[in-house]
């Protein structure tokens, strides 16, 4: 059983920006609001033409670039998303094709804005177990797609992109100490789409009456994201033989600047060691960890070294949390 880590990161964000200000023209919103509420100050969007797949394979190309492997020496792709191109196929057969990654097994996963660290956390089992050597994880959503612009309780907070990692075997003592995923099926309401799937096939009622696009219960997900972020750093440092002290940056699904400082303020963290990047970019469910994870490592403010935690929480309810120390050489200067 040897050690498995990120042996390298990428990821891509549309060109097109929606700022709070454009949003002022949509709906009943303000600037102000949406810095206060939730730190958000611009997302992206990806275009009437593009779709998950298309940033996923982007994303891809750079982390196999930054792990110097080609994609026909990777064994696994998982694409966690819950906007994928279509029903299926998966976009993770899509990618594997667009890729050229002939060998991979493919699979889509969908543990919302958990995704990501479901995904490492599975990959990682195969590569440690010897049965895999090279895993592709995607994590990227199309949220725009799925939002009601209509709605001003969701429409400000969601953005598109997407972000990638290829697992790999590292030297012993580094990459992934350990793992903490959960769930709680009976707050699935809480955060939604409500149809489209086998329960609500699309008719045009569903359509006339917005039921494509997600739905939440804003204040109880902000409670259950506060409780489930500590909580889940806390039992994957433990896992670890940890502490907090240990830890050099925190890697936090971007879902709420508030959500966030709460969090680690009870977990005794100080803010500077948190990766922040949702004023630019909003809350991208899966891609949101692999994208501020990238731009920590290619700014160099991740090194060689580094106790990173990684924690995220989304529907379902879902949540999941690792600890890794950081094996890729330093890549920029902060
Ligand atoms: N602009 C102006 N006013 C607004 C807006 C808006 N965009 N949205 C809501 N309001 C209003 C509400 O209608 C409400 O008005 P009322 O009191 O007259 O009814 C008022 O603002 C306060 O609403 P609250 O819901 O209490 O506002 P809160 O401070 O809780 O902030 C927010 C709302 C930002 C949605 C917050 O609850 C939150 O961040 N929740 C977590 C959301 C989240 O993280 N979701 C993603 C999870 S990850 C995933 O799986 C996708």
């Amino acid at each position: 059983m040897g050690a498995v880590g990120i042996i390298g990161t990428g990821a891509y964000l549309p060109e097109k920006v929606l700022t709070n200000a454009d949003l002022e023209k949509m709906v009943d919103t303000s600037d102000e609001w949406i810095v206060t509420r939730t730190g958000i100050r611009e997302r992206r969007m990806v275009g009437e033409n593009e779709a998950s797949s298309d940033l996923a394979v982007k994303a891809a190309h750079q982390a196999l670039q930054s792990a110097g492997i080609t994609a026909d020496q990777l064994d696994l792709i998982i694409v966690a998303t819950v906007t994928p191109d279509m029903s299926f196929p998966a976009t993770a057969c899509l990618v594997q094709d667009r890729l050229g990654a002939g060998k991979a097994a493919t699979f889509d996963l969908s543990a919302a804005c958990t995704g990501f660290i479901y995904g490492i956390a599975t990959a990682s089992q195969f590569i440690q177990n010897g049965v895999y050597r090279h895993a592709l994880v995607v994590g990227v959503d199309c949220l725009s797609k799925i939002t009601d612009f209509t709605d001003r309780n969701t429409c400000v907070l969601f953005g598109d992109g997407a972000g990638a990692a290829v697992l790999g075997p590292v030297e012993e003592g580094s990459g992934f100490y350990s793992f903490d995923l959960g769930g709680d099926g009976s707050g699935g309401h809480l955060l939604k789409q409500s149809a489209g799937g086998s329960r609500m096939p699309a008719t045009q009622e569903t359509v006339k009456n917005r039921l494509h696009s997600i739905s939440m219960n804003g204040r109880e997900v902000f409670k259950f994201a506060v409780r489930v972020l500590g909580a889940s750093a806390e039992e994957t440092l433990k896992k670890a033989g940890l502490q907090k002290e240990d830890v050099d940056y925190l890697v936090p699904h971007q879902a709420n600047i508030r959500i966030i400082e709460t969090a680690v303020k009870r977990l005794g963290l100080s803010q500077e060691k948190v990766i922040v990047n949702l004023d630019r970019y909003g809350n991208m469910s899966s891609a949101s960890i692999p994208v501020a994870l990238d731009e920590a490592v290619r700014t160099g403010k991740i090194r060689k070294g580094d106790n990173i935690v990684l924690v995220g929480f989304g529907g379902g309810m879902t949540w999941g949390s690792t600890v890794l120390k950081w094996t890729m050489e330093t890549q920029g200067e902060v």
